[in-house]
């Protein structure tokens, strides 16, 4: 029996949560998944339950737990805390805590979807990048940090961006990895014209490149990167790259694909363990409505199902039952276009479960 914690955190986070649990519960009821669920609090919800966002209790659930499914942290309301107890600090806490330095962040277009991306469809058609991000480490977490008083009174912010060899070189590893199991290319994005320590990324990168010869190896700067990304985004098989600039261009390349309300994510430890949530966020502005997609995170629950619970079958009945609701046209708003169904975030799950059944 694995035991899966549940942490829908804020926003829209508890819909699109609620919908990829029916997903796991008709898997569990009609398919014979053995898995055990329990919910814990995280985020802006647990500050406003315990006054942490990430509670003792639910690091203990996670730290048990086979794999976490997280839905999303942050809202308007906690944006006046202090840095120290706002939401992000919750899952940057978990990340943290629980060593998930490899974060996979598919970006691949739907087919049926290829109208929904802003991008002109043959640019885009086809379109199958994974982004693996480094998650625990790098300017995020890097110390000094923090807010001082200069001697004139003015104040000056300051983070500090730090890579040591290991961490660069445990992360390139895991796209090397990944890449061999697909089309054999690593692009790495650093800015090694300026920063010393992406300087050294690409000095790491290259050797490790060289550890691996089947792989080709190819070094991008970041701003070339996003250019690309945006102009030619299918020369690309897999990019590795650093904690912030994997945040940003994560978001870039999932907007390619017509929405970041389709794409999930994995952020592994060491020996597999993962947790999985949507790359998208908390959307406060469209919570509590019903009209999120749940998508991405009823696809982060493939994900889970392959990369950590080892239930590869099990992954592709949920990725074949998102196709065949997109097949039926049914759309949440984010993907809607003329002629296609519009449905709220209930019936998409709803539709999904009902997917899974007929197989
Ligand atoms: C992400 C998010 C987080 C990040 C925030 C919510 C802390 O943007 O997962 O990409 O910056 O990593
Ligand atoms: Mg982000």
């Amino acid at each position: 029996m694995k035991k899966i914690a549940i942490l829908p955190g804020d926003g829209i986070g508890q819909e699109i949560v609620a919908e990829a649990v029916k997903v796991l519960e008709c898997l569990r009821d009609d398919y014979g998944l053995q898995v055990e669920l329990e919910e814990g609090l995280v985020g802006g919800t647990a500050y406003d339950a315990t006054g942490t966002p990430l509670p003792e209790a639910t690091l203990k659930l996670a730290k048990a737990a086979d794999a976490v499914l997280l839905g999303a942290v942050g809202g308007y309301k906690w944006e006046s805390l202090d840095i120290s107890v706002r939401p992000e600090k919750g899952l940057l806490g978990l990340r943290s805590e629980l060593g998930l330095f490899a974060n996979l962040r598919p970006a691949i277009l739907y087919p049926q979807l290829a109208d929904a991306s802003t991008l002109k469809p043959e640019i885009v058609s086809g379109l199958d990048i994974m982004i693996v991000r480094e998650l625990t480490g790098g300017i995020y977490f890097g110390q000094p940090r923090g807010v001082r008083t200069l001697d004139n009174g003015e104040r000056q912010g300051y983070n500090t961006l730090v890579y040591s060899e290991s961490e660069i070189r445990r992360i390139g590893r895991v796209a090397f990895d990944i890449a061999a199991k697909r089309d054999g290319r690593v692009c790495s994005v650093d800015k090694a014209n300026v920063l010393e320590c992406t300087e050294l990324w690409r000095e790491v990168m290259t050797e490790e490149g060289k550890a691996h010869p089947d792989i080709e190896l190819s070094h991008m700067y970041v701003d070339n990167a996003a250019m690309q990304l945006v102009r030619a985004p299918k020369q690309f098989d897999v990019m590795v790259t650093t904690n912030m600039f994997g945040d940003i261009l994560s978001d870039c390349a999932a907007m390619l694909t017509g929405s970041i309300g389709m794409l999930p994510s994995a952020s592994l430890d060491e020996n597999g363990k993962g947790m999985y949530e949507p790359i998208h966020g908390s959307a406060p502005d469209i919570a509590g409505q019903n009209v999120a997609n749940p998508l991405a995170t009823i696809l982060s629950v493939a994900m889970m199902l392959r990369y950590t619970l080892d239930e590869p079958d099990m992954a592709g009945r949920i990725e074949q039952a998102v196709n065949a609701v997109l097949d039926q046209g049914l759309r949440t708003a984010d993907i809607w276009s003329e002629g296609m169904q519009k449905v709220s975030t209930s019936e998409m799950g709803d539709a999904v479960v009902a997917a899974l059944r007929r197989q």
